[in-house]
């Protein structure tokens, strides 16, 4: 993945990608330049003449001020709520699932934030754009989740089309697309990628008036591609302000965990979750740790020099032997090791906890998903990369009940990692949702003076 080389240049690829993107550049390039004399934001809001051909941003200004302290107001009800439960142990109704028990950091205080994004959050869809740069994602492949997350806000009941009530706007930049296309396109270099994050912010910001107002802080982009915080430099204020929900969430690569969101890979092999999820129990797990996979990056060089061959009951490989399946070694293992690669996520993380097996992390500045609201030493294991060659006697040392209890709690957060078409409540779509949520809460947005 991280080797761009291997995509081809087919005639195919030139008439479907290479003119469409070209085509494409030169709209939004065209849009950019249109003067937008209509309307500027900075400008005291003009009374209107019957006889002016005005365009619609004028006309909607007249209203968006009462709407922003409306979207304001019911943030801050929504917050007083989530607030009042964090000390309240009383739970809320719920027909489908109340969180409880040590899963969670504060159960309550999330069941009432989750009840109130249900309750209160709009998400706006900028149209601009075409696919398959904009508005589409693959969904198959390790990445898939990027284009299943991108398809399901599509069709959600979150999505409004009157951006005046929105709490949240989304870009609907596909970054697998960018990446697979134009990297290749441009002659492997960085910044055309770049541009493109940057034209759409500055094509949205100068039609419609929302993106100023914020600098981007109620603005959010999907993606899963490993390059996606780099495309996102491209545009200042997208890079520091928006919230950017990530697969690659390397706190030492510019993910600011307050603002962005992490988001698990998941790699669904026939599209769907049918057959990956479950495993036997816990005293049927004859092995006590599993690895297998490919020597990418320091971590997994350690990993290998350290335990390839070592120890039957340490099975690490690079290349799975013949008897064995990799999902039948899930299924078989007390814990599996999830090692950064190039990158800092890998969908094992996520396959460790449908199949039942404990994920151990063994990562660097990793930023893990849903962490704001999942206990995560209930369900899983940090070694730290220092550590690898104690990673047997560190494993052996969990006492046996401990070792039950994470497996149970495994089993129970597993519906927070699952993918389901159409979404279902309390799944991976409505947590990545609630941590977006989290974060816009927590910003309070001022009509700019004028
Ligand atoms: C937003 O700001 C940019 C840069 O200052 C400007 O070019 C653009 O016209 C503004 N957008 C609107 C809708 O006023
Ligand atoms: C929480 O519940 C316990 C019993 O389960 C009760 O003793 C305690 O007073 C409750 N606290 C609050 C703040 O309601
Ligand atoms: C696979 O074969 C090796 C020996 O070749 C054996 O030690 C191991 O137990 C076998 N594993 C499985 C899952 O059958
Ligand atoms: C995370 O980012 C740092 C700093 O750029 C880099 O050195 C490291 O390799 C990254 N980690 C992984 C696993 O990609």
């Amino acid at each position: 993945m991280a080797d761009p080389s291997s995509s081809s240049s087919s005639p195919k690829f030139v008439y479907f990608v290479v003119i469409p993107l070209i085509m494409l550049s030169a709209l939004v390039l065209i849009f950019n330049h249109k003067p937008s004399s209509s309307f500027s934001f900075l400008l005291p809001p003009q009374p209107l003449s019957p006889t002016s051909a005005a365009p619609p941003p004028v006309v909607e200004s007249k209203r968006k001020y009462g709407d922003l302290d409306m979207v304001e107001a019911s943030l801050a009800k929504a917050r007083a709520n989530i607030h009042e439960a964090r000390t309240n142990n009383e739970s809320s109704y719920d027909a489908d699932y109340i969180p409880h028990g040590p899963l969670y950091r504060n159960p309550n205080a999330f069941h009432r934030s989750y009840l109130e994004m249900e309750k209160t959050l709009k998400i706006y869809i900028y149209e601009e754009g075409d696919p398959p740069l904009y508005h589409y994602g693959n969904s198959l492949g390790i990445l898939g989740i990027e284009g299943i997350i991108l398809h399901q806000i599509e069709i959600s009941s979150f999505r409004t089309t009157d951006p005046l009530r929105a709490h949240l706007f989304f870009l609907p930049i596909s970054f697998q697309s960018i990446s697979n296309y134009a990297y290749v396109v441009h002659n492997r270099a960085w910044y055309p990628l770049q541009n493109i994050a940057r034209d759409y912010v500055n094509l949205i910001s100068t039609r419609h008036p929302f993106w100023n107002r914020s600098l981007g802080r109620d603005h959010f982009i999907v993606g899963c591609h490993d390059w996606t915080p780099k495309i996102s430099i491209g545009a200042e204020n997208l890079y520091k302000n928006s919230i950017r929900v990530l697969c690659n969430a390397n706190t030492s690569e510019g993910f600011k965990p307050g603002t962005d969101v992490s988001m698990p890979e998941i790699h669904l092999p026939e599209g769907t979750t049918d057959g990956l999820i479950g495993g036997p129990p816990a005293e049927e797990r004859s092995v006590l740790v599993f690895y297998a996979g490919g020597i990418h990056g320091y971590i997994r060089q350690v990993l290998m020099e350290q335990w390839r061959n070592k120890d039957p009951e340490v099975q690490v490989h690079e290349y799975l032997p013949e008897n064995m399946s990799y999902y039948g070694m899930f299924r078989r293992s007390k814990y599996c090791v999830c090692p950064s690669g190039w990158e800092v996520a890998s969908p094992r993380m996520v396959e460790a906890i449908y199949m039942g097996c404990i994920p151990v992390l063994l990562k660097d500045h990793y930023a893990k998903p849903f962490d704001d609201v999942l206990e995560w030493t209930k369900f899983a294991v940090e070694v730290e990369v220092k550590e690898i060659a104690n990673l047997k006697k560190i494993l052996m040392a969990v006492p046996r009940e401990q070792y039950l209890e994470m497996q149970r709690n495994g089993v129970r957060v597993r519906r927070h990692f699952e993918v389901n078409f159409p979404p279902k409540r309390y799944d991976v779509f409505h947590m990545i949702l609630h941590s977006v949520w989290l974060r816009r809460i927590n910003v309070q947005l001022h009509q700019p003076h004028i």
